[in-house]
């Protein structure tokens, strides 16, 4: 990315929304190729709108003509109007409905975002289903088009700084959440066999917004003078902008069998030191609790860089720009990872 965006202010959602959705423009020579129109399903969480509307970028710039369909319940009926102010199209549909999926417009290309995470522990049977059957509906729905779809970095256990899991890596996740995100993989795995469909896996760790994202909860922490527990001692984060250019370059190496792509940044982040540098920018103190566990969920995602190049955004300014975010009252989900937890409950 150019240096005038680095030294951009981004003191308005606009200003962030066009940052992050900005198609790199080894994207628009891909998207160029790929033809046909594409179904974002589950667009309507916290990365999808994003997601879908760097692909309507990248296509207008290509100078291809396609659809984006962006496919959700749209729980929040405002989403559907912010998806369509991006130039994607909007379709309501509960995933979890065959017969709804069914009817899902034709589309050469899918990005499957839908899934469940939090509420595990209260009704996991639904997380069950929703991780999995729902990625059995799309490949049944859609056997003939490419298909990237989103998994977790949790699918593997946990692994010491230096030693992040990669790709080759037997996948060993703990509790519900993390052993159905597996399950989805794994359905999209058997339909990539079974029927030829073109897939690739994206084990992805901590995309990071202004909005959300683990420096984003460690500000509210350190803002409210909360404890920092450090016993999930090491992160990996990534800019959302570049979680999502990397998913949808993606889309050059889907294969049947399913590719894996590691999508996170470039190091393994210490919380205690990540935490620091936050006070030091917040003018706030940090209080610590708990000891390092010398283990945590961390991810290599080398073959990435390989592949596409690194992060466009590094670590240093989605620090400066997160805590310049919050400080000027931008916006949060409200929405925290729990990145913290280590046990699977959620
Ligand atoms: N963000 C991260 O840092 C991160 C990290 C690791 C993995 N991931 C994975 O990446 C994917 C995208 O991330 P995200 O943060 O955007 O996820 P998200 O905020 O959970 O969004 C997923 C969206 O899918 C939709 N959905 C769920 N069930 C559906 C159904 N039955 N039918 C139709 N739509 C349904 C929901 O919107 P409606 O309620 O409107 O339908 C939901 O907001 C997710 O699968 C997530 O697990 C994300």
């Amino acid at each position: 990315m150019k240096n005038d965006v680095l030294e951009k202010p981004l003191s308005t959602e606009k200003d962030l929304d066009e940052i992050i959705s900005r198609p790199s423009e080894q994207l628009v020579e891909l998207v160029a190729g790929l033809g046909g129109d594409f179904a974002v399903t589950g667009i309507a969480g916290k990365m999808g709108v994003n997601l879908g509307a760097m692909l309507v970028r990248a296509l207008k710039k290509a100078g291809v003509k396609g659809t984006v369909y962006g496919v959700s319940r749209f729980s929040d009926p405002a989403m559907m109007e912010i998806t369509a102010e991006c130039g994607v199209t909007p379709v309501k549909c509960d995933l979890l409905d065959c017969g709804s999926v069914e009817k899902l417009p034709d589309a050469g290309n899918v990005v499957f975002m839908a899934g469940r995470k939090f509420g595990t522990d209260s009704d996991p049977e639904l997380t069950w289903a929703l991780n999995t059957i729902v990625p059995s509906n799309i490949c049944r729905r859609y056997p003939s088009s490419r298909i990237v779809a989103y998994s977790t970095g949790c699918v593997y256990g946990f692994s010491r700084p230096g030693f992040e899991s990669t790709e080759l890596d037997i996948p060993s996740p703990i509790g519900d959440y993390a052993q159905s995100a597996l399950g989805r993989e794994r359905i999209f795995a058997h339909y990539a066999k079974t029927s030829g469909t073109k897939v690739s896996l994206i084990r992805l760790n901590y995309a990071n917004d202004l909005r959300y994202g683990v420096i984003r909860d460690l500000i509210e922490k350190i803002e409210r003078g909360e404890v920092v527990d450090l016993n999930n001692g090491n992160v990996n984060l990534i800019w959302q902008g570049d979680a999502i250019r990397y998913s949808l370059l993606a889309f050059g190496i889907v294969s049947s069998p399913a590719s894996i792509l590691n999508v996170t940044g470039t190091e393994t982040v210490s919380v205690r030191c990540l935490a620091e540098e936050i006070g030091r920018l917040l003018g706030r103190k940090p209080v610590f609790g708990g000891d390092e566990s010398p283990e945590a969920y961390l991810s290599n995602a080398a073959k990435s860089f390989g592949l596409f190049g690194y992060p466009e955004i590094p670590l240093e300014l989605m620090i400066k720009w997160t805590v310049a975010w919050s400080k000027s009252g931008g916006r949060s989900l409200n929405k925290p990872t729990h990145f913290q937890t280590r046990n699977g409950s959620y």
